[in-house]
């Protein structure tokens, strides 16, 4: 199968290409009966899209959402929802001079070698303006979560470069998350973050770091062993999100220097002999099914591809080259990619609870 949907219940396809004429999402296997419209949707878009600081790319997009079928008289009816963005500031003449050379870290190699033809205008399909489809559908999967259960899927950007963030996941609310133009809630920190990102972007570069992603108040049960376990098809929807490089779930790679008797979470009663966990550093699964405590990960993000300091590259015709990149990129996409990264974790989320339900009649 071709890898642009995902979910089986909940199932999402997006199509489209960064200077195409539009993107969009096909969204399938949404529960009839949730109040829907296009105010629901836009302000997730409006936390994704180009051009909303001085530490992202410059190309101005309103990503304007609209809602072209599953829905009537403000519900959703259960049939294939279809949201869709126009493209309005595409400027494939950027991509002219890119056209025949290859990016080092970019897709234009492998789309090459994968197709043998590629839609060179602004990546095509290998940009991250698919990831705007993303967005819409994981808007419509998170407000059914938090009307159904209170969950919340939340991420902020934890470290850029070696410059990170020790708060603690209580302090940490959505509007603090963007308060701040970097998506970091700790304000001493976010100010080292945006003087890092700008002094990187003045050298004509680019820097990488590290999302945090927490789910608050997630159901219980959800999960399918032992292919799909949870964090497993967190783990994939998080890598399938461009220049992510890494992911990390629960206690992650901090769990090997401690001993069982540290790491173990113990059980307790809470004053209404309900059973809960004293720690969670299993993250909020075990054996791959939520337990109902709060789930929480990692995501690493490498500094990305496009930087307009010169490059030895090669071309598609074998030769020797030097790149210095044209176009509008963003320095660090970290503080963009927040939302990207809530959406994927409600879209997930959402799958299971569909997925559960369907077995547990
Ligand atoms: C929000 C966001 C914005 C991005 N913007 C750029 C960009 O401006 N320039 C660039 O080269 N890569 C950008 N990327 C990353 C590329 O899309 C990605 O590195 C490329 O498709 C190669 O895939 P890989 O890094 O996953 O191997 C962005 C990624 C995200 C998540």
């Amino acid at each position: 199968m071709p890898g642009n949907s995902f979910g089986q219940l909940f199932r999402i396809t997006t199509f489209g290409e960064s200077h195409g004429a539009a993107v969009g999402v096909v969204v399938d296997g949404c529960p009839p009966g949730l109040k829907l419209s296009e105010r629901d949707i836009q302000p997730e878009l409006d936390r994704r899209k180009p051009g909303q600081s001085k530490i992202t790319t410059p190309r101005k997009e309103e990503d304007t959402i609209h809602i072209l079928s599953g829905v009537f008289e403000g519900k959703t009816t259960g049939t294939p929802i279809l949201l869709i963005a126009y493209n309005k500031d595409a400027k494939p003449s950027d991509y002219e001079t890119m056209k025949d050379i290859y990016r080092p870290s970019h897709g234009d190699y492998t789309y090459d070698i994968k197709y043998g033809i590629r839609d060179w205008r602004g990546s095509g399909r290998a940009s991250a303006r698919e990831t705007l489809a993303r967005v819409a559908a994981g808007a419509i999967a998170k407000k059914y979560l938090f009307e159904k259960f209170g969950t919340e899927c939340l991420s902020y950007v934890e470290q850029v470069g070696t410059i990170k963030s020790n708060i603690s996941i209580d302090k940490v609310t959505k509007a603090a998350i963007d308060k701040s133009i970097v998506r970091c809630p700790d304000k001493t920190t976010a100010d080292k973050m945006i003087r890092l990102i700008e002094k990187v972007k003045n050298e004509n570069d680019s820097i990488g770091g590290v999302i945090k992603g927490f789910i608050k108040s997630p159901p219980p049960g959800l999960g399918e062993p032992v292919f799909d376990k949870l964090p497993a098809d967190l783990g994939k929807a998080m890598l399938s999100i461009n220049a992510v490089k890494g992911f990390e779930f629960g206690s992650g790679f901090d769990g090997v220097t401690m001993r069982g008797s540290e790491h173990n979470d113990g059980f307790e009663l809470d004053k209404n002999n309900k059973i809960k966990m004293s720690t969670n550093n299993a993250g909020g699964t075990l054996a791959g099914i939520t337990t109902g405590e709060n789930i929480y990960y990692r995501v690493a993000f490498k500094p990305v591809a496009t930087i307009s300091k010169p490059q030895k590259t090669v071309t598609r015709l074998a030769k020797h080259a030097t790149l210095s990149a044209a176009g509008r990129h963003d320095p660090c996409v970290l503080p963009r990619a927040v939302p990207i990264v809530d959406a994927m974790a409600a879209i997930v989320l959402m799958d299971h609870y569909l997925r559960h339900k369907a077995q547990n009649l």
